[in-house]
């Protein structure tokens, strides 16, 4: 083979391999050169105690591993989701890592980061996407599970019938869809539990009260109050009080998440039941970021461990929480 040609042949691998990008940057990670693996972030926006935590997780971890994070708080809205990724890919990072608002719609610009050659990794909620190889790997928690603890609690602490109001989170976003399906899913072993009203409070304090102030007015007889998270569950405490009604007396609580406030209330029996979700997932995802910038097999899906808290549990638990 002549000289030109090897050299030709060599120029298109060359080029191949920089066309690989951060998909590829071998051990040393960062394609920028220098050894270091920047990182951009699109989280969801601040719209929780819960989502706090997050944030401050996911920050501390990149400090701790070295990696430089591409911070971008989305407000909420999945275009500025979209924005931010698009950006991201323009930038060259060598990973995205990004907590969907909501399910659908990621297709196009999750291809346009594989063409890129920059991995994505889920982190906190999934996507609904029929082409799993749009990313690394999902991490966080199992929604639908949450939605089962909830229903078995209200399962096994009442008798007769039961009506059920339900604060949904974020219309559309995993944990509201999933965390629905799980509750309903064991309810249903049980005719007499109804849910007479559901609504989204957006998975904020101020959503799930006013949503609760007018399910009051609307919705006569309500015995429980079953809230997507705590941020929701402490807005609906605020509502029942202003109603002249005792909440986790009058109105029995069940809340998703586990923050500092919400445990407060459960400790405090305002709230009845609490089924916990970690946020605390920054290191798991920069141990997975590097592998998967290293081009090390990672498993598709990383599931994290939770707990349930009844007020005994949650007075014992407040003096070591960390969020
Ligand atoms: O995706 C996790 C959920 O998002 C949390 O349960 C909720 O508090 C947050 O807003």
């Amino acid at each position: 083979m002549s000289k030109k040609i090897t050299a030709a042949i060599g120029a298109v691998l060359l080029a191949a391999l920089a066309a690989c990008g951060g998909g590829g940057a071998g051990a040393a990670g960062g394609s920028q050169g220098d050894g270091k693996i920047t990182m951009g972030f699109s989280q969801v926006g601040a719209e929780s105690g819960w989502r706090t935590a997050n944030t401050k997780s996911v920050q501390d971890a990149a400090k701790s591993a070295g990696i430089e994070l591409q911070f971008s708080d989305a407000q909420q809205k999945q275009e500025n989701q979209l924005k931010a990724i698009r950006s991201f890919i323009q930038q060259k990072v060598d990973v995205i890592a990004f907590s969907p608002v909501v399910e659908t719609g990621w297709d196009a610009v999750l291809l346009e980061a594989k063409r890129a050659g920059i991995p994505v990794i889920l982190t906190d909620r999934a996507i609904d996407s029929d082409d799993t190889s749009l990313y690394a790997t999902f991490l966080g928690s199992d929604f639908v599970e949450e939605g089962r603890k909830a229903g078995k609690w209200l399962v096994d602490n009442t008798q007769g019938a039961v009506n059920v109001v339900e604060l949904q989170g974020t219309t559309g976003a995993a944990p509201a869809i999933d965390r629905k399906e799980g509750f309903e899913e064991v309810i249903a072993a049980r005719p007499d539990i109804k849910v007479v009203a559901t609504q989204s409070g957006d998975f904020t304090r101020a959503g799930g009260k006013q949503v609760m102030e007018a399910f009051l007015k609307s919705t006569p007889d309500i015995d429980v109050v079953y809230a997507h998270n705590d941020d929701m569950g402490l807005g609906a405490i605020e509502a029942i009080k202003a109603a002249g009604k005792k909440p986790g007396v009058d109105i029995k609580i069940i809340t998703v998440d586990a923050v500092k406030d919400g445990m407060q209330a459960l400790a405090n029996g305002e709230i009845n039941f609490i089924v916990e979700c970690n946020p605390l997932l920054g290191d798991q995802l920069m141990d997975l970021a590097k592998k998967v910038v290293a081009g090390q097999e990672v498993p598709k899906r990383v599931v994290t461990e939770e707990t349930t808290f009844t007020p005994e549990q949650a007075k014992a638990a407040l003096p070591e929480r960390q969020y």
